[in-house]
């Protein structure tokens, strides 16, 4: 049967809900549509960009109807900016929405059909959380201008003048570096022509001890006076460190090799109660205090009682694995960033912790060099990227068989394919789930997941 939308095609629609990733579900004549910005309970005219044979995406060009959880949007960048997707969604409709989509993960794809998911830990802040912001710089009449990517577009950049995603501090010192690209007539980096020179400012803040980086990435050559630039971002006397990095490329990235311009080498900051130590490159979960609340939850599913061995996969800067140690025998971290390693081995002492050790690697290639060293584990705490226990990691997982697993997760459709293979192959058994909120606005969700499975 022939799809009844087409291409081009205006529709007006009732959105009945969010699909995973943020779009909204609507239907005509029984038939499907993916609505972009398309919010719960609103009508709105859309237009069909994409059709195919169960199912066609539309964007919505105007509200006809506000639905009751349609509120106003507070940043002026809205929506045009692509770091936030729904501001104008009530914020207990997001998170009803990412709780959903968390159970339908685990239901569809692990195939289980009454999981056994806790309640949502919601955001304790709804704005100014993010601790860390990558800007790219723009060309515009008026000189270089530093901002985000514009809703759903990889090459248009949008100027922002204040992002509700990070603090007064955060836009006061994009604005300023800004300022200072102008008077120094710098010109931006344009990713079409690839010519130019400024190409992203990193900001991130150690939120609980007030200590900012900051990193200035810039095409080949050194073209500014770093004199200047150091005596700018002085003004401001939370800044410890300031980075330079050179990307000859044309992919546009930061996480490139730094050198350091002025100040510390990192910052440093504070979770749990823990000292940790950022370098530029280093993994730190981007809102601090959810991952404070993360890692409670971590803690909690672990339920340590003080004589485990428990590894800390994918473990970025320590920050799981040494808010555990003081309940565990020993702590065994690896992860893949030798940056992030470093950081890991320096907050063990900064810490004075002496029981965790920290090693750079895959952990799909070492995880069985891992066991010879430190022995059979009692709990392996997980926290891969989106994509999930790729590689070998989960088939050298599952072959370890420790009696728990505490999975943290920022992509629940891995997660659940992930599980299911866990419990189909190796015989585990999902105890307890329960989905974090560490980015309102956004389509993200974290979870963290207790795998079990029983002795013998
Ligand atoms: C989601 S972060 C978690 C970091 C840390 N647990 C935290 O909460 O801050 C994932 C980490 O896995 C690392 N990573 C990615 N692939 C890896 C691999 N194959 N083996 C080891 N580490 C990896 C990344 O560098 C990153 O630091």
């Amino acid at each position: 049967m022939a799809a009844p939308v087409q291409r081009d095609q205006e529709l007006d629609l009732t959105i009945d809900s969010l699909a995973f990733g943020g779009n909204g579900v609507a239907r005509h004549d029984g038939f499907v549509v993916f609505v972009r910005r398309g919010l719960p309970g609103d009508t709105v005219r859309a237009r069909v960009t994409k059709v195919q044979r169960r199912h066609a995406e539309a964007v919505a060009t105007e509200v006809l109807a506000k639905g009751p959880e349609h509120v106003s949007a507070p940043c002026a960048h809205y929506p045009a900016c692509g770091g936030c997707r729904f501001q104008d969604l009530a914020y207990d409709a997001q998170v009803a929405a990412k709780e959903r989509w968390v159970a339908d993960s685990l239901q569809r794809l692990a195939g289980l059909p009454e999981p056994p998911l806790e309640p949502i830990v919601p955001a304790a802040s709804h704005f100014h959380y993010r601790n860390k912001m990558e800007y790219s710089f723009a060309a515009t009449p008026d000189g270089a201008a530093l901002g985000l990517h514009k809703a759903g577009r990889w090459d248009e950049v949008l100027p922002i003048t204040e992002c509700w995603l990070t603090t007064d501090l955060g836009n006061a010192i994009r604005n300023r570096v800004q300022e200072w690209a102008r008077e120094e007539k710098l010109d931006a980096y344009s990713q079409e022509s690839q010519e130019g020179y400024l190409r992203h400012l990193v900001i991130r803040e150690g939120r609980n001890t007030r200590q900012a980086l900051v990193q200035l990435v810039t095409a080949r050559g050194e073209r500014f006076d770093r004199e200047r630039l150091i005596e700018v971002l002085t003004e401001f006397p939370e800044v410890r460190s300031i980075h330079w990095s050179v990307n000859r490329g044309v992919a546009e990235v930061t996480n490139l090799p730094t050198e350091l311009l002025w100040g510390d080498e990192a910052i440093e900051e504070d979770i749990g109660g823990l000292r940790f130590r950022v370098r530029p490159n280093a993994f730190l979960q981007t809102n601090t205090e959810m991952a404070t609340r993360l890692y409670e939850v971590a803690r909690e599913y672990a339920a340590l009682a003080g004589g485990e061995t428990v590894y800390d996969l994918y473990c970025g800067i320590g920050t799981i694995g040494l808010s555990m140690a003081a309940r565990a025998l020993t702590v065994w971290g690896i992860e893949i960033s030798e940056e992030s390693v470093a950081c890991a081995i320096e907050n063990q002492e900064l810490n004075a912790i002496g029981n965790a050790a920290f090693f750079a690697g895959n952990v799909g290639e070492v995880l069985r060099e891992l066991r010879d060293r430190a022995g059979e584990p009692d709990v392996v705490v997980v926290d891969p990227p989106r994509a999930g226990l790729a590689g070998k990691a989960l088939k050298r997982l599952g072959e370890i068989g420790a009696p728990k697993i505490v999975y943290v997760s920022c992509n629940p459709t891995t997660l659940a394919g992930d599980l299911k293979r866990l419990t189909d192959v190796y015989g585990y058994t999902l105890t307890r789930a329960r989905p974090v909120d560490m980015f309102p606005h956004t389509p993200h969700v974290e979870c963290v997941a207790l795998i079990e499975r029983a002795a013998g």
